[in-house]
């Protein structure tokens, strides 16, 4: 079988490895890819969305695997022209990806389907933005639109308001686009992973993410700095909440939508005092909860993949761990505002499972950073506190100048379990 995953980041490298540990030893090309993941996926000589389609074909491609976003809404979409090319795709087609790509388009499904998410409305200038939030803080402000995970800001006051306005409806640094002012909600937060095929759907294993740059939740918001999974962190009795009011009606809506999906579907739930709501849907696994949920996915993973892009629901293919996986991410210096490239990178050895999500290899053959977020160290144990103990320790073997790092991944948001 021959599978080609799109992609180049954390995720992506966590994927082709679980992808190739399928038995039959799958045929792995990864595109853009990265020098790492190059390693274990041949490299795709392509150009653009519709060139890649083209190597496809004429390479015998059985598979299409979407790992990042920004491919299913670029141009006609992924799915799309596979389906066109009739490849096989998992990952959802353009319109359907909009549950991502348009925060607006997301919040108008989960209230026509009666979904629990927080209140919201769209707003298009910086004074109608002012006249929504009418005082009320914290509030929530979102970019319509994709921002790589920095399109959000929780506001405590009118000061972090004003800047994120300003950054965003007059500096437009994410480009055109509306902004979504939503009413904040407070809980831990839990992100569910749904396996989609049509009406059918597998969940992985939960994982909780942690966004945020600093120790303690403090610092800006980040595409995420470590990740904790395990299907302990969800009781059966809220993952039955979760399933009949959020899964359920999601894949419900979809088909009552005439929206096509088959692909990872990402829930990003916040457990509120009211129950759980959907703060966000994202059309792909989560980055970096890949990385520690794909350890405790076994079985073949490949072809649970293939059958779903084509329609056919084969969740017999797999089994999970009962374990706890945990993800420590190294970021580089100046992340997230920017990031630093060239800073070689000591130890990756010695560290046991990394996933490369910026790196590169530089003229001595040595890996140095290469983007924001640029390993990410993983371990797992039967239990959360060895888990913990073996991330840390293996992250703590690896260093670069102006590495930052997280010293309370699993932790946090555990104190009283
Ligand atoms: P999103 O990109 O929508 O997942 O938002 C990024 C992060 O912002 C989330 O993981 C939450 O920590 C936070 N967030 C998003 N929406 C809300 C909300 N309505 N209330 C409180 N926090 C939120
Ligand atoms: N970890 C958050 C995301 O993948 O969007």
């Amino acid at each position: 079988m021959k599978i080609l995953v799109v992609g180049k980041g954390g995720r992506e490298h966590a994927l082709v490895r679980a992808l190739g540990e399928a038995p039959g030893a799958p045929e792995l090309f990864c595109f853009p890819g990265s020098d790492a993941i190059l390693r274990m996926a041949k490299p795709v000589e392509a150009d653009g969305l519709e060139g890649l389609i083209s190597w496809m074909v004429e390479n015998g491609v059985d598979l299409c695997v979407a790992g990042e976003e920004s491919y299913l809404v670029k141009g006609e979409g992924l799915a799309n022209l596979c389906k066109k090319a009739g490849i096989p795709c998992w990952g959802p087609p353009r319109e359907s990806a909009q549950l991502e790509a348009s925060k607006a388009f997301a919040k108008a499904f989960l209230e026509r389907h009666g979904i629990p998410t927080g209140k919201a409305v769209t707003v298009g200038h910086a004074d109608e933005a002012r006249a929504a939030i009418d005082g009320v803080y914290p509030v929530v402000l979102k970019f319509d639109g994709l921002a790589a995970g920095k399109g959000v800001a929780v506001c405590q006051k009118a000061e972090e308001a004003e800047a994120f306005l300003d950054e965003v409806l007059v500096q437009r640094r994410f480009g055109p686009g509306d902004l979504l002012v939503e009413e904040c909600l407070t809980g831990p937060e839990v992100s569910i992973f749904a396996a989609v095929v049509d009406d059918r759907y597998l969940v992985f294993t939960p994982a909780r993410d942690y966004k945020r740059l600093g120790d303690g939740d403090e610092g800006p918001n980040t595409g995420g700095m470590g990740a904790v999974a395990s299907r302990q962190l969800v009781s059966a009795e809220l993952m039955q909440v979760i399933d009949e009011s959020i899964i359920a009606p999601t894949i419900a809506g979809l088909a009552k939508d005439g929206l096509p999906y088959r692909g990872f579907l990402y829930f990003g739930l916040m457990l509120t005092p009211d129950g759980p709501k959907v703060i966000e849907y994202n059309c792909r696994f989560g980055d970096p909860e890949c990385q520690a949920v794909m350890p405790l996915v076994h079985g073949d993973l490949a072809s649970f993949c293939l059958a779903g892009a084509k329609g056919e629901f084969a969740p017999e293919l797999l089994k999970f761990d009962e374990g706890w996986s945990v993800c420590v991410v190294l970021a580089s210096a100046g992340y997230p505002e920017t990031s630093r490239s060239g800073d070689v990178i000591q130890g990756i050895d010695a560290a046991g499972r990394v996933d490369h999500a910026g790196t590169r290899l530089n003229a001595s053959g040595e890996w140095e950073t290469h983007g924001g977020r640029v390993l990410a160290v993983v371990a797992g144990a039967a239990g959360r506190a060895e888990a913990v103990a073996k991330a840390h320790a293996a992250a703590d073997r690896i260093s670069f100048d102006g590495m930052q790092r997280r010293r309370d991944i699993g932790l946090l948001h555990f104190e009283a379990s």
